[in-house]
């Protein structure tokens, strides 16, 4: 590897090419360096609902910011409409950010925007992110693997189609020597309780729900996989959550202490 090729090409952005860039998780200051420069070099920014002021202010003062959010059920733009829009800016001689949440490639239908593209003959690249998982790691004091008891890591979406069952391998989640880090699993969160039980994972395995990871309105709830459906009735907050199951989550001591004295299970006391 060259010198040139290690530090970056620094004429990476020229007219007509399209970034998909992560914004991470929220807070400005998880934002890659090159994320950055992307953002500031664009002069146009197409992006999701879940990317924050702080990080949008990062534009030029000529740049155009178009929402094309779409969070559950409120739907700003399809998918079609967004392909279309960043490649006719693209082909119009702008140069291109499409800023999404997190990663780029994780749960960001990043591969129908890089294959309408590359249809089209326009150059599309990818700037990585810090994922919502991490964040929510980070923000409880825990790593996601741990040596002895969690050797594998699941990215898991939990978003079905209105009206469809979940379609997951439910037997290779339940693993008591996995972390499940469930994405959008906010309305599933009953049902993927019920699935993991059903398959075997017991009742006390921990859970942390982090809502707004990485934001000021970041909250945190400790359970365990029996009272999941509870916990979510005690988190009314309308932020995106992530949910992280395992054993790893016992070794948070902010998970630890909330799980104390937990409103989740005085819910579950009043319920019983
Ligand atoms: C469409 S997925 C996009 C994931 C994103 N590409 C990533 O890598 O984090 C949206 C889901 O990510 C999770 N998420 C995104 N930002 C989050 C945050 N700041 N705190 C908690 N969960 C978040 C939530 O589960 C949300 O429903």
């Amino acid at each position: 590897m060259t010198l040139r090729q290690a530090q970056g090409d620094r004429d990476d952005f020229p007219a007509g090419t399209v970034w998909l860039v992560g914004a991470g998780p929220g807070d400005p200051e998880l934002l890659t360096r090159k994320a950055e420069r992307l953002i500031r070099s664009a002069s146009v920014v197409f992006h999701d609902a879940l990317v924050g002021p702080g990080v949008l202010d990062l534009a030029a003062s000529g740049a155009r910011l178009v929402h094309v959010g779409k969070r559950s059920g409120r739907h700003s733009k399809d998918q079609a409409t967004i392909d279309r829009l960043i490649v006719e800016a693209a082909l119009a001689g702008e140069r291109v950010v499409r800023l999404k949440g997190g990663d780029p490639s994780i749960f960001g239908r990043s591969m129908e925007e890089l294959n309408a593209c590359r249809a089209a003959g326009v150059r599309a690249r990818i700037c990585p992110g810090i994922t919502a998982a991490s964040a929510a790691a980070a923000s409880l004091g825990t790593s996601l693997t741990l040596r002895g008891f969690a050797r594998k890591l699941v990215f898991v979406t939990a978003h079905a189609c209105a009206g469809e069952a979940l379609d997951l391998d439910w037997h290779s989640l339940a693993d008591p020597m996995a972390t499940l880090a469930i994405y959008m699993g906010k309305a599933a969160a009953g049902e993927v309780a019920r699935a993991l039980l059903a398959h075997g994972l017991p009742a006390n395995t921990p859970v942390a729900i982090v809502e707004n990871a990485s934001l000021p309105s970041e909250q945190t709830l400790s359970t365990r996989l029996d009272l999941l459906p509870l916990a979510m009735l005690a988190c009314a907050g309308t932020g995106p959550a992530l949910l992280l199951i395992g054993t790893a989550m016992n070794h948070s001591p902010l998970a630890a202490a909330k799980m104390q004295g937990s409103d989740v299970h005085a819910f579950a006391e009043q319920a019983s």
